[in-house]
């Protein structure tokens, strides 16, 4: 995730305003180690994502209206697939239905490997509704967050969203800063 100064991660519905080279490039390499991506539909439907670049990865988008471009290169190179309710509507694609009524992250998580039967690593790309539900379900390990050296007011919405009064402590592993002011960290879930 990407976060301007004062919080936000949009700027006019986007985090490309707030990212730099260098964090694309981290999340370039993030994706590299990933075995699935997890993210919302909503980021889905604002960011536009096509297949991926690493052979055989997934990504599971999660979505409760199905409400998406089945049409398009995420779901038609067969890596794209719903993580979802048993009331979303059936479009068409590879689907883990998990919940009746709502989607149980901790059961979509331990379900993967029936769609990538050696997943290790799983990538979360947000957005904040994802994430107040990943932060939830306790299922957050670590997070890779590039703060942009910016103000951007607004009513974006922070990196997590929706969740209910929760405190998860971390550390700080990694600290970087680079020439623009742009500082790159990673933080590991205490345990
Ligand atoms: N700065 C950054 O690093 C960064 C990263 C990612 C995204 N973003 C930005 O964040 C914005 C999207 O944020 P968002 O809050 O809309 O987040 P989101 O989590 O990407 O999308 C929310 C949608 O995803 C589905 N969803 C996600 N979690 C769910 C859950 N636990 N249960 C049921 N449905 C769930 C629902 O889809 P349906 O509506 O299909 O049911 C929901 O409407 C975009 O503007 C994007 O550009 C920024």
């Amino acid at each position: 995730m990407v976060s301007s100064l004062d919080g936000s991660t949009v700027v006019a519905g986007k985090s490309a305003p707030l990212s730099s080279p260098l964090d694309t490039e981290v999340l370039f390499a993030l994706r590299a180690l990933a075995d699935v991506i997890v993210v919302g539909a909503g980021t889905v439907r604002a960011e536009g994502y096509g297949a991926p670049s690493k052979a055989g990865q997934r990504i599971g988008v999660v979505t409760m209206s199905g409400d998406l471009d089945v049409d398009g290169d995420l779901f038609t190179s067969g890596a794209g697939f719903f993580i979802c309710s048993d009331s979303t509507p059936d479009r068409g694609v590879e689907t883990l239905r998990v919940g009746t009524d709502h989607i149980d992250l901790d059961q979509a998580i331990r379900r993967l490997p029936e769609i990538s039967p050696d997943v290790a690593f799983v990538q979360a790309e947000g957005g904040a509704r994802l994430n107040g539900a990943l932060l939830d379900a306790g299922l957050v390990d670590e997070l890779h967050l590039t703060l942009s050296p910016r103000l951007v007011g607004g009513d974006g919405p922070r990196l997590a969203a929706g969740s209910g009064d929760v405190t998860c402590d971390l550390d700080l592993a990694h600290l970087a800063v680079d020439d623009d002011s742009f500082v790159y960290t990673r933080w590991t879930r205490r345990t």
